[in-house]
């Protein structure tokens, strides 16, 4: 890449976004300086740890440390030595369910004090409309002048597991600025993908995108482009509770949500993605960002219920689930449960807001032990769950004498494993899977009872495969 097309950046925060912005940024070509306060993960990414489980990362990661990345505790040097600054720090939530954006301004305070010449500041963070308001309010109140500086917003749609090709190949690249020379750098950090001349480079991330076919870029207001970021995890959470919420009718009247989900999606206003029924979202964004995102509405006087809804049947599909475990085994207390997937969803070692822990923690107050495997998650479960649960070496010795197996993650490893080897090592041939990784008729002919969500069950005893709820007052034998 010519010098003159090269911008020299800081990232603020090594978490998820801003690693894998800050390497996707020297990927482009840039100078990057990648700052975290915590000197130990400095360190340890100094030293070549990529710290997360992200497809594509450490090998971005091997190639632009010590060339054009590198990463440091000082903010104020990174400040200095940048053009633009990418703000990527926790927005967690309050006991409100607002976003906590005391990060945010104590970095905007920290830029404000080491400024040196003109920066575009840019919000990476998922942040409520209002905070590019609010941080050009807290650099003019630090004494710098308003010539001196932009505020845009640029945020992030990646995916934990895609991360790094989501940020190479995305659906769109949204900027939110309103002046002409903030646009100009964030079109100039972005050129690559736009024009599509990283595509042609023979060592580019592979992806939907392509030379013909680049980036697309959507040049909006800074409030505009809060509120979509806001408003698509928004969406994509109401899309799963929906379709979690069909699933449930499905199994009230026998139909198959497999189909039902497949049929709806092949409607191209509505798409297939995102229609995955299950136990439900989990991660560090939908739960978080739909609770700001009411908390936004709530703010300036409009009620956004719908979400309360989501956020509801979000939380009742756990429930739901539970049951399932309830009407398949009987009692619980003294069961033993052979669990697989811990991480919030497949392809992550993440367990942040993960419904598989929830679920193994309502399982274990009823008394069951647990018996958990998952390819990446383990470790940080470790963290969380201590020794309350046993940590299989693989999904066979989970399931090694388990009354039943529950999938809670939909790690795509799962729904290929050696189906009689997996009889062979339950106690009892009964899989309970709350993400409908495998077919029915296959559980069927391997002869396990089998349930899953929003799809009829199936049993060798009859009994059990009627999981509905009974009407209030009738008895199953009365059915
Ligand atoms: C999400 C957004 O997709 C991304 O654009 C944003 O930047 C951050 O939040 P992520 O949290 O990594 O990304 O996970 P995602 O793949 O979106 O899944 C979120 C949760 O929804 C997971 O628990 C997943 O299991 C669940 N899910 C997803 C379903 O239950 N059904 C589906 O059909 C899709």
């Amino acid at each position: 890449m010519m010098e003159d097309s090269q911008v020299r950046i800081a990232v603020i925060g090594s978490g998820y976004v801003g690693l894998v912005a800050a390497v996707c940024f020297a990927e482009l070509g840039h100078r990057v300086v990648c700052v975290d306060n915590v000197e130990a993960k400095v360190q340890a990414l100094r030293a070549g740890d990529s710290l997360i489980h992200e497809h594509f990362l450490p090998e971005l990661l091997a190639k632009h440390r010590d060339v054009n990345l590198s990463f440091t505790t000082s903010l104020a040097d990174a400040v200095r030595e940048s053009q633009a600054i990418f703000i990527a720090v926790g927005t967690p939530p309050t006991g409100q369910g607002d976003a906590d954006l005391s990060y945010v301004e104590a970095v905007a305070c920290e830029i404000a004090r080491s400024m040196n010449e003109y920066k575009v500041i840019v919000e990476k963070s998922t942040v409520p409309v209002y905070t590019s308001d609010w941080i050009i309010r807290v650099m003019m109140r630090n004494g710098i002048e308003r010539k001196d500086f932009d505020v845009a917003s640029n945020p992030e749609f990646l995916r934990e597991g895609t991360a790094v090709s989501d940020f190479l190949h995305p659906d769109r690249i949204v900027i939110g600025a309103d002046n002409e020379r903030a646009i100009e750098l964030l079109r100039k950090i972005y050129a690559p993908l736009a024009s599509g001349t990283y595509y042609k480079s023979a060592d580019a991330i592979p992806g939907r995108c392509s030379a013909e076919n680049p980036a697309s870029l959507l040049l909006t207001t800074p409030k505009s482009a809060e509120l979509i970021k806001h408003a698509s995890n928004a969406f994509l959470a109401t899309k799963i509770s929906f379709i979690n919420a069909v699933a449930n009718l499905c199994e009230a009247v026998d139909a198959d949500i497999e189909d039902v989900a497949m049929g709806m999606g092949m409607d191209t206003r509505i798409g297939r993605q995102f229609l995955r029924a299950g136990i439900g979202y989990g991660g560090s964004c939908f739960p978080k960002d739909v609770a700001a995102f009411r908390a936004v509405a709530n703010q300036v006087g409009l009620d956004f219920n719908i979400l309360e809804e989501v956020e509801e049947i979000n939380k009742l599909q756990k429930n739901r689930f539970l049951q399932k475990v309830r009407a398949a085994l009987w009692t619980l207390r003294g069961k033993r449960l052979g669990v697989l997937g811990l991480a919030f969803k497949g392809d992550t070692d993440d367990i942040r807001e993960s419904p598989a822990i929830d679920v193994i923690r309502a399982l274990q107050s009823e008394g069951c032990t647990i018996s958990a495997y998952d390819p990446a998650a383990m470790q940080k479960a470790k963290a969380d769950l201590g020794d309350s649960i046993q940590y299989a070496g693989d999904a066979y010795e989970a399931a090694q004498g388990a009354d039943a197996l529950l999938v809670l993650t939909d790690w795509p490893q799962f729904a290929t494993l050696d189906l009689a080897r997996l009889k062979t090592a339950l106690r009892y041939p009964i899989v309970i899977d709350g993400r409908n990784l495998f077919l029915p008729a296959t559980m069927q002919e391997h002869g396990f009872a089998y349930v899953s969500m929003g799809r009829a069950s199936i049993s060798p005893i009859r009994e059990l495969a009627d999981d509905r709820p009974l009407p209030v007052g009738q008895t199953r034998n009365s059915r």
